[in-house]
C-alpha cells in the first residue's frame, strides 16, 4: 500500500515538527495536522514564521518550505481523518491527576477520544499510528474501540514512538539514530509496517528503520526515556558527593565517559532534569510494574525521580544556606526558565520547583529567559497552587533585559544552559549587584574562575571547593 494522505491528530511539540519534516521530505504525500486548539492551529498558520507555537531551531525553514504545498494545519479533525490513509495520534498523555493511578499512570483519555473519533468518522480502511508515548499494551485498547465501529472498516494499529529531543528536534528528525515501528505479526500487520517503512525510507537509511512487535515498540519508548533520565540522576547523585569531597563532576563525567561501554553522552550534571516526558514516562513505568506486582522493579525506577527531586531541592537549599540562611526580601535573579536551552517549553522545568522553594522563603525573584513568555512563567507557578496568583505576581517579576534583571540583586541562579549567558559582560553585571555578589550555576556552564577573578562568590553544580 502506498500512502498518499496522512493526518496527524495533535499539533504540539511532537505532531508539528514531525509532520513538518515528513511533508518536507515526502512532497508526494499530503500531510494535514489537526488540533482542537484553534489558537495553536492559527499560530501554525501564521504568515510570520517567528510566531510558530513551537520554538525549534530550523523549524521555521522546514514549515516555510512545505506549508501550503503538501503541509496543512487545520481544526477540521473529521475531514482530515476521512481523507487519510494513515492517521498519526500525537496527542498529550500526561500523568493522571485523578482516580486510580493518580500521580503515576498515564491519562489516556485524549487517546481514547481520538480512537472513538477515528472509529466514527472513517469510511475506508486506515492505518492508525501511535506516535504519542503510551503504556505497553495500549494498542489493544485502541484496536478494541476501532474494531467495534460496526461500519466494516478495517484498521491496522502501529506503534511508532518518537525519540526527538526538544531543541534539536529538526536534526533528530532528519537524521534519527533509529526509527522504531511496531506492528502486528499477521500479513496485514506486516503490510501496514511496510507502508510506514516506505514513508520514512524517503530520507532515513533502511538500516536505521527497526521493526518489532507492537508491545516491544511501546515498551522500548518508556525504557529509552527511563535509561536516559537514569543517567542524569546517576551523575547528579555523584555531583552531591563531588561537592563534599572536592572532586569536580565534569572531570568525573569525562573520565567515566571515555569508557566506550559507558559513553560520554547524557552525563552533564544539572539542577535536575525537566521536560514533559522523563518524569511522566518513568512514573508510568513504575505504575505498570506495580500493576504486575513487580514491586522491586517499580522501586528501582522510582529512585530516579526521587534523586531528581532531591537535586532540585538541594540547589535551592544551598542558595538559602549560602545567603546566610535567609532570602526573605532578597532579590535573586534567575537566568533561564525553560527546561533546557533552545526551546520555549517549560514543562517540569527545574526552574519552577526552585522558584517555588525560594518564594516560600519570601525571596523576590526576577527572571530573564530569551524564549519563555511572562504568561507561561506565571501559569507554571499558579498551577502549583502554593500561593495566590496575586502573591506570585508580587514576588516574581519577569524582565526582558538580563542586565536589568541582575541589577541590585544578591544572587544569580543559572537554571537553563542558554548559550548567550556565557557571552554576557559579567564585569558590568558584577558592578551593579549588591555585595557580596553570588552566582549559583545550576548548569555548570559559566567560567567560574573568571567570575571569581571579577569578585563573584561562585557555586557551580558538582564542583567541590576543597
Ligand atoms: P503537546 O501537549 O505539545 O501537544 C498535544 C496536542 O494534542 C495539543 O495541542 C492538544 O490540543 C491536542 N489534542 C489533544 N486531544 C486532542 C483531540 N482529541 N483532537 C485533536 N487534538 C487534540 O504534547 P507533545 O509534547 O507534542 O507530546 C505528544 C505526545 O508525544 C506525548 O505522548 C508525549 O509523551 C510524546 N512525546 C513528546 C516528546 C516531546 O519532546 N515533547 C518527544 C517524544 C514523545
Ligand atoms: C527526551 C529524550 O532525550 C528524547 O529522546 C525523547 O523523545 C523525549 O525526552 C520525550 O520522550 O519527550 P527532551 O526531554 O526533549 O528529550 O530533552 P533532553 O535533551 O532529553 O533533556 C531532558 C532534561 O534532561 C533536560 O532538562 C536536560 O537539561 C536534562 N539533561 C539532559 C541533563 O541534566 N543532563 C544531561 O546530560 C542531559
Amino acid at each position: 500500500m502506498k500512502i498518499k494522505t496522512i493526518c496527524c491528530i495533535g499539533a504540539g511539540y511532537v505532531g508539528g515538527p514531525t509532520m513538518a519534516v515528513i511533508a518536507q521530505q515526502c512532497s508526494h504525500i499530503k500531510v494535514t495536522v489537526v488540533d482542537l486548539n484553534a489558537s495553536r492551529i492559527a499560530a501554525w498558520n501564521d504568515a510570520d514564521l517567528n510566531k510558530l507555537p513551537v520554538f525549534e531551531p530550523g523549524l521555521d525553514k522546514v514549515v516555510g518550505e512545505a506549508r501550503g504545498r503538501n503541509l496543512f494545519f487545520s481544526t477540521d479533525v473529521d475531514q482530515a481523518i476521512d481523507e487519510a490513509d494513515m492517521i498519526f495520534i500525537s496527542v498529550n498523555t500526561p500523568t493522571k491527576t485523578y482516580g486510580k493511578g493518580k500521580g503515576m499512570a498515564a491519562d489516556l483519555k485524549y487517546i481514547e477520544l481520538c480512537a472513538r473519533q477515528i472509529a466514527s468518522v472513517s469510511k475506508s480502511n486506515k492505518i492508525v499510528v501511535e506516535k504519542s508515548t503510551l503504556p505497553v499494551r495500549t494498542a489493544s485498547a485502541i484496536k478494541n474501540i476501532l474494531d467495534h465501529t460496526g461500519n466494516g472498516v478495517e484498521f491496522q494499529i502501529l506503534s511508532n514512538p518518537e525519540f526527538l529531543a526538544e531543541g534539536t528536534a529538526i536534526e533528530d528528525l532528519l537524521s534519527p539514530d533509529r526509527v522504531l515501528i511496531g506492528g502486528d505479526t499477521s500479513d496485514k500487520g506486516q503490510e501496514a509496517i511496510q507502508a510506514l517503512v516506505d514513508v520514512y525510507a524517503n530520507w532515513v537509511p533502511k538500516e536505521r528503520i527497526l521493526t518489532t512487535n507492537v508491545w516491544s515498540s511501546e515498551l522500548s519508548k518508556l525504557t529509552a526515556n527511563a535509561f536516559l533520565a537514569q543517567r542524569v540522576s546517576s551523575i547528579n547523585s555523584i555531583s552531591a558527593l563531588c561537592e563534599k569531597t572536592g572532586a569536580d563532576v565534569n572531570e568525573v563525567a569525562k573520565a567515566i565517559g571515555l569508557d566506550s561501554r559507558i559513553g560520554s553522552k547524557f552525563l552533564k550534571s544539572s539542577v535536575g532534569f525537566g521536560g514533559s516526558c522523563f518524569q511522566k514516562d518513568i512514573l508510568n513505568l513504575v505504575y505498570i510494574a506495580k500493576t504486575y506486582g513487580l514491586n522491586e522493579v517499580a522501586d528501582y525506577w522510582e529512585q530516579v525521580i526521587i534523586m531528581n527531586d532531591y537535586q532540585k531541592n538541594r540547589f535551592s537549599n544551598n542558595i538559602v544556606s549560602t545567603l546566610y540562611n535567609t532570602v526573605s526580601g532578597k532579590k535573586i535573579t534567575f537566568l533561564g526558565w525553560a527546561f533546557k536551552k533552545d526551546t520555549n517549553d517549560t514543562r517540569e522545568s527545574a526552574a519552577i520547583q526552585v522558584a517555588d522553594n525560594l518564594l516560600n522563603e519570601q525571596a523576590h525573584i526576577e527572571v530573564y529567559d530569551p524564549k519563555v513568555s511572562e504568561e507561561r512563567m506565571y501559569a507554571d507557578l499558579d498551577y502549583l497552587n502554593t500561593r495566590t496568583e496575586a502573591e506570585n505576581r508580587a514576588l516574581l517579576k519577569v524582565l526582558k533585559d538580563p542586565y536589568q534583571a541582575c541589577k541590585e540583586s544578591h544572587a544569580i541562579a543559572v537554571l537553563t544552559e542558554w548559550d548567550e549567558f556565557k557571552t554576557y559582560d559579567w564585569q558590568r553585571i558584577y558592578n551593579n549587584m549588591l555585595k557580596p555578589a553570588f552566582v549559583f550555576d545550576g548548569r555548570g556552564i559559566l567560567d567560574t574562575k573568571a567570575l571569581e577573578k571579577i569578585g563573584f562568590v561562585c557555586y557551580s553544580i558538582g564542583k567541590g571547593s576543597k
